[in-house]
């Protein structure tokens, strides 16, 4: 279905026409004057240089062709040239009907959706994860909802980082305690042990430890490349003791994304990416793609048009290691030839975009990918503490995920408690709703691109542009529909308001919004112009709420007209939320 704009400039074209001009000129846009009028026109200031004539004639002679047009309650000629509009209730109402009865809310969606890989989250395995992960789940599952909702086909896969120096260092570490473990006696040959030489807290204890360790030694270090190394080579006993890593870690992240309502459709990473790697590199340099710089192997992705500098792209270091840019290329190979998509998008932080670039370049010169397919980077900005420094705990530490969800998870529910009476568990559980989306709307409601200061105390609140506040929206409207429901009354077959106060028509115009906002997100992968919209949306309601007596209005036609704009509103706030990975409890 057409979006509101559309429709409104449908019936401007025709007057444009009528009058005697061209129907190009008759474009609708959201007033800027929401003082004087809801839309408005400037048509007739481009179209005075075509017909060599004063705008404001022309846009006197389209108000007058619009004059009984039933879709404008007012339109009016403005200095110099402008079209003041406003609506018609039956006109608004007739599209609000549409909305509510048709999927998605009329949003129409691709008529050739894109085969889509989201590559997000992007935990290093056996490292904790900590506050720089939370955006690209948080952010990335947005995404991949819009694609999504859009009716793109996508595949989310969290790209573990399960290949890099944390693993030898674990090893290191796991050798200096126990010597004897088969797994580092080469010279053993029979079955590895079932049972991991470690839990999960061991292993919590250890990555630190050793990274310690590492930085303080460097012949520690050294043995921790070299164990890298080996299981890079396919040494057997380090690669049965990742295996060992990777049981006993995957579980508890699955707990952790779990906890955030982020999940993937493929857990691959960049160990997978290894059996394409001896291929790519041997095609980059029979096409002769790949040159020797200083002892490494490299492609060169700088173009004319380059004003920053643009290094070459390192395929291989001097000692034959596979870099960060080799996995992502042979990850390429691997997405190319398993799920074969057309668009391909990335969401890390912004401080990978050289990386990126390099890569993206280096696919399609090298024909990893072809033209066609679509290479997207979204990097996000540092997520900082109130002194503007990048997150760390109290003690000046990285701050853990589980620390940080705990603490808000706490303070959500001492506001819940202070609300009303609630049982421990129930409010525990509503805490633990309530906090996900103060988090996640915290982070959404910015452009990803921008750096922000993450603030619990405002994201908790529930006043102003927060999650809490949206959600608290939500409570409210299900809370009157459940009392006119409880006390008989029935929501089925209610119809708009044929006449509305101002307010109700304010939150009228809020809500058509809803195909365009979502077109415009999905257009820019753009989440927080989903969190604008139902920041609008939700004021917008609470100021129609405290001037108007819903339950108590005697009239009852009007009543229930009231009912069914609450009823659309409480849709669109909740598919909004869903849309950007979030829920609304019952009560709060
Ligand atoms: N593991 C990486 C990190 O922690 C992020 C991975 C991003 N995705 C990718 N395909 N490189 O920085």
């Amino acid at each position: 279905m057409k979006t509101i704009l559309e429709m409104i400039s449908e019936h401007l074209s025709r007057a444009f026409e009528e009058a005697g001009y061209d129907g190009k000129y008759g474009r609708a846009s959201v007033s800027n004057r929401p003082d004087l009028c809801e839309y408005q026109c400037n048509g007739a200031m481009a179209a005075a240089k075509e017909y060599k004539k004063a705008p404001i004639m022309i846009a006197q002679d389209v108000a007058a062709a619009l004059k009984d047009d039933e879709a404008f309650l007012d339109v009016s000629a403005a200095p110099p040239g402008f079209l003041n509009l406003k609506v018609s209730i039956p006109f608004l109402t007739g599209y609000l009907d549409k909305m509510a009865g048709e999927d998605k809310f009329g949003l129409s969606v691709k008529e050739e959706p894109d085969k889509v890989v989201i590559d997000y989250g992007g935990p290093n395995v056996a490292k904790p994860l900590h506050v720089g992960h939370l955006r690209s789940a948080i952010i990335g599952e947005s995404v991949k909802r819009i694609l999504r909702y859009m009716g793109d086909e996508v595949t989310g896969d969290i790209h573990l980082g399960d290949w890099g120096l944390q693993m030898g260092l674990i090893m290191t570490e796991l050798r200096h305690r126990q010597p004897d473990l088969p797994y580092f006696d080469d010279s053993y040959t029979g079955e590895y042990p079932a049972e991991p030489p470690f839990t999960l807290s061991d292993l919590e204890e250890i990555y630190p430890a050793a990274s310690a360790k590492s930085k303080e030694d460097e012949a520690y270090k050294d043995e921790a490349m070299n164990d890298t190394f080996l299981l890079q080579q396919g040494n057997r006993g380090r690669n049965a003791l990742w295996k060992h890593i990777m049981n006993v870690s995957l579980p508890d992240l699955k707990k952790n994304y779990d906890k955030l309502n982020v999940s993937f459709d493929l857990w691959k990473g960049e160990a997978d990416a290894r059996p394409f790697i001896d291929d790519l590199v041997s095609m980059m340099k029979d096409k002769g793609f790949a040159h020797e710089s200083q002892g490494a192997l490299v492609v060169d992705v700088k173009e004319e048009s380059d004003t920053k500098e643009m290094p070459p792209c390192m395929i291989l270091k001097s000692d034959g290691a596979a870099l960060y840019t080799t996995t992502d290329l042979a990850t390429i190979v691997d997405r190319r030839d398993h799920i074969g998509p057309n668009r391909l998008v990335y969401v890390a932080d912004k401080r990978q975009e050289m990386h990126f670039m390099q890569v993206f370049r280096c696919a399609k010169k090298t024909g990893v990918i072809g033209d066609d397919v679509r290479l997207d980077f979204l990097g996000f900005g540092t997520m900082n503490g109130a002194d503007g420094k990048p997150f760390k705990t109290r003690e000046g530490g990285v701050m853990r995920l589980e620390t940080l969800l705990g603490d808000i998870n706490e303070e959500m529910y001492k506001k819940i408690k202070d609300n009303h009476e609630v049982e421990e568990e129930e409010g525990r559980a509503t805490a633990a709703v309530v906090a996900l989306a103060a988090v996640k709307y915290g982070d959404l409601s910015n452009q990803a691109t921008k750096d922000y200061v993450f603030d619990i105390d405002k994201f908790t609140s529930f006043e102003g542009n927060t999650g809490p506040y949206i959600l608290y929206t939500i409570v409210r409207i299900k809370s009157i529909l459940s009392k006119y429901t409880e006390a008989g009354g029935s929501l089925e077959g209610l119809s708009f308001n044929a006449e509305t106060g101002d307010t109700e028509k304010a939150l009228m115009l809020e809500l058509v919004r809803f195909n365009q906002v979502i077109e415009a997100a999905y257009e820019e992968l753009a989440p927080h112009k989903i969190c604008a919209y139902i920041y609008d949306v939700a004021n917008a309601f609470n100021r129609f709420y405290h001037e108007t007596r819903i339950l108590n209005e005697e009239d009852k036609a009007r009543k229930e007209g009231f009912l069914k704009l609450l009823m659309l509103t409480k849709d669109l706030l909740e598919e909004s939320i869903d849309i950007l990975g979030f829920s609304a409890p019952d009560k709060m």
